[in-house]
C-alpha cells in the first residue's frame, strides 16, 4: 500500500493506492460513513462491472447511477443528480463517492461543489486516466457549448481511494488512452521516467501488476506536488500538466468529443506540441521523433487527421486559459523539460497544423 499526501493546508487530503482496496470497501470507507451517508454516484457500465464490491462492503450505500460517457458531463445530468441528491436530504456531514472514470468525478465532484454551497466527496477512480490524473488536484466540471470543462469550480476531495485492480476489466482502448496521461508526467518534468515508460509501457498495458502501481505512484506523486505548489493554477506550475491539451482539446471540439477518448486527444497534442517545439528550434526533432514513436507504438494517435487549421485555431480561442487573445502553450524544451510559452502567436500554429494535416 503506498499513502500519498496532497498537502494543502486545511483541504489536504491523501491518496491511498492499494491493489484490492475495493475488497476490503467497508474498511477503507468507514471513515467516510461514521458522520453520515454514503451516496455513491457511478456510470452504468462502472457499476455493473464493479458495483458488487461496494455492495459487498457492509456499508449502507444509495447508489446514483447516470449514462456512461462523456455525454454525460451535461448541464442536464448536472441538474438531474443534484435534484436527486436534493430529494435524498444530501446533508453537508454526509459524502459523495465518485465511483468511476473522469466523468463521473468530474461531474459528482462539480455536483459535490455546489450542492448547499460545498459537500464533501471521495474520489473512487476506476479509469486509469482518472486513477493518475482526474480524481487529483479538485478540478471538477461539465462541458458546455463553449467547449470542455467550461463550466466548473475547483473542489478539493476528502481523499481518492485507488485499486489498481480495477483496471483489470477496463476496456484496452480506454486503458491506453489513460496511458497518454502517464507519458505525460515524464515529457513534463521527468526523463527517467519516459525512459521507464518506454521499457515498462507494454507489460503496464498488459496488466503487470508491479508496473501498474509504479505508474500510478509516480504519476500521482508528480500531479500531487504540482498541486500543493500551485493548486489554482495562477503561477503557471500546474499549467504544465496541460501538456497536450490545448491541441487536444481542439480536436475533441472538432470531432464532438466523440472520435477520440480523451486520452487519445492528449495522446496525438502532445505529439503535436513536441512537434511545434522541434519546429520552432526548442527541442532537439529527435526528442519529438522519440516521443511520437513511443506512443504510436502503444497505439495511440500521433497523426492529425480531423478539422482544418482554422476550425481547429478557432477552439483554441475559446480555451479557458486564452488572455488577452493570447493563449499560453505547454511546449518543451526536450524530454522532461516542458514550459510555459506565451509568446505563441495563433497564427503561426495554423501554419503549422496546415503543414501536419
Ligand atoms: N488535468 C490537469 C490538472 O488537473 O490540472
Amino acid at each position: 500500500m503506498s499513502i500519498v499526501n496532497v498537502a494543502l493546508g486545511e483541504r489536504s487530503y491523501e491518496i491511498r493506492i492499494e491493489a484490492g482496496l475495493l475488497d476490503r470497501a467497508g474498511e477503507a470507507l468507514a471513515p467516510f460513513a461514521r458522520g453520515g451517508r454514503l451516496v455513491v454516484v457511478s456510470d452504468e457500465m462502472v457499476w455493473a462491472a464493479q458495483g458488487e464490491r461496494l455492495r459487498a462492503s457492509g456499508l449502507e450505500i444509495v447508489p446514483l447511477v447516470v449514462p456512461a460517457g462523456e455525454g454525460s458531463k451535461s448541464w442536464a445530468q448536472l441538474a438531474a443528480l443534484t435534484e436527486r441528491l436534493l430529494e435524498l436530504g444530501i446533508e453537508r456531514s454526509d459524502h459523495i463517492i465518485a465511483f468511476g472514470g473522469g466523468m463521473v468525478g468530474d461531474l459528482a465532484g462539480f455536483a459535490a461543489a455546489i450542492l448547499k454551497r460545498g459537500c464533501r466527496f471521495v474520489q473512487v477512480p476506476t479509469t486509469l486516466l482518472a486513477q493518475v490524473d482526474s480524481s487529483v488536484g479538485g478540478k471538477t466540471a461539465i462541458n458546455a457549448a463553449g467547449g470542455k470543462n467550461m463550466v466548473g469550480a475547483f473542489h478539493q476531495p476528502a481523499a481518492v481511494l485507488i485499486d489498481p485492480n480495477t483496471l483489470d476489466t477496463l476496456p484496452d482502448r480506454q486503458l491506453r488512452a489513460g496511458y497518454a496521461e502517464v507519458v505525460k508526467y515524464g515529457l513534463i518534468g521527468d526523463a527517467g521516467f519516459f525512459a521507464w515508460c518506454e521499457a515498462e509501457g507494454a507489460a503496464l498495458l498488459a496488466g503487470d501488476p508491479a508496473a501498474r502501481l509504479h505508474a500510478i505512484e509516480t504519476s500521482i506523486r508528480a500531479k500531487a506536488a504540482i498541486v500543493a505548489e500551485d493548486e489554482r493554477e495562477t503561477t503557471g506550475r500546474r499549467a504544465l500538466l496541460n501538456l497536450g491539451h490545448t491541441f487536444g482539446h481542439a480536436v475533441e471540439a472538432e470531432g464532438g468529443f466523440s472520435r477520440l477518448l480523451h486520452g487519445e486527444a492528449v495522446a496525438l497534442g502532445m505529439a503535436l506540441a513536441f512537434r511545434f517545439s522541434a519546429e520552432r528550434g526548442l527541442c532537439a526533432p529527435a526528442d519529438a521523433e522519440r516521443v511520437v514513436r513511443h506512443l504510436g507504438a502503444i497505439g495511440l494517435p500521433t497523426r492529425l487527421e480531423l478539422g482544418t487549421p482554422a476550425s481547429l485555431v478557432a477552439h483554441m480561442k475559446d480555451d479557458k486559459k486564452a488572455s488577452g487573445g493570447r493563449i499560453p502553450f505547454i511546449l518543451a524544451r526536450g524530454i522532461g523539460d516542458a514550459f510555459v510559452d506565451r509568446s505563441v502567436a495563433l497564427s503561426e500554429v495554423e501554419a503549422f497544423l496546415a503543414r501536419q494535416l
